[in-house]
């Protein structure tokens, strides 16, 4: 681990089409500040972050143009077509002072409600190895749909866990991976996805269940529920 901190890409490069609002998710208000600011504001405050390379959508006029936050510098990078090109541009984006070695965290700029200690979770576990992501084990009764949208079997939950972010790899593998998946044209949905396909098997550490993604729009009232009841206690 570097004893200078680890750098976070916060993909959001995305265009929020599942809320539907006047403008991409990420800048829609959550208790008068946009999204995008709770997140960057928890990210931040974490004591073992050490700069922000928010990806942002090519020709984005709506980022606040954030210079540094608690003290930690805010770099931009244009993002790509899907959620793997954005992570992949952020990457190669970083400062040269992030070695191929040294770990970086991928934070999705649409989960604000991380809490600093599940980040201080996963860099401690996941860093005596070659990485992972913090997730938790599926609790509901999972159900098989068919066609018609009714039930047509009851999957088995064990060992099923639902994956969040940050997920945290060297920024030399994880650029590599995310090559290689693009390169055998599968578009992988996280990092660790990225990862297995690689011959990896990043570690699940199992974080709070209410680090939630804000994909409707009823996950806007929600997350600022969430919000004022984890607000992080100063720096951690
Ligand atoms: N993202 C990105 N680049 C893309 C697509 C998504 O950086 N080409 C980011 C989003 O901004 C978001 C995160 O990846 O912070 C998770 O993606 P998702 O929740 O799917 O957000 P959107 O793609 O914006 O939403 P939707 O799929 O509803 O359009
Ligand atoms: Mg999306």
């Amino acid at each position: 681990m570097s004893a200078s901190g680890l750098w976070c890409v916060v993909p959001a490069a995305g265009r929020g089409l599942r809320v539907g609002g006047d403008r991409p998710k990420q800048y829609l208000p959550i208790g008068g500040r946009p999204l995008i600011e709770h997140t960057l504001d928890r990210l931040a405050r974490h004591a073992q972050v050490a700069g922000l390379m928010v990806v942002l959508s090519p020709g984005d006029e709506l980022w606040p143009g954030l210079a540094s936050m608690h003290g930690k510098p805010v770099l931009t990078a244009p993002g790509g077509a899907e959620r793997c090109d954005s992570v992949l541009a952020g990457l190669q984006a970083l400062p040269d002072s992030v070695g191929e070695t040294d770990f970086v965290l991928v934070h999705d700029a649409a989960r604000p409600c991380v809490r600093l200690a599940d980040i201080s979770r996963l860099i401690e576990l996941a860093g005596r190895g070659e990485g992972g992501l913090l997730g938790a084990p599926l609790r509901d009764t999972l159900k098989r749909a068919d066609p018609a949208g009714c039930s047509a079997l009851t999957e088995p939950r064990d060992l099923r866990w639902r994956a969040f972010t940050p997920q945290m790899f060297r920024r030399g593998a994880l650029s590599v991976a995310l090559r290689e998946a693009s390169r055998r044209g599968v578009t992988v949905s996280d990092e660790a996805m990225a990862m297995e396909l690689a011959g990896h098997a990043p570690l699940l550490v199992e974080g709070a269940e209410d680090n939630i993604k804000v994909t409707t729009a009823a996950d806007f009232a929600l997350a600022e529920f969430l919000l004022g009841r984890t607000a992080p206690a100063g720096k951690e």
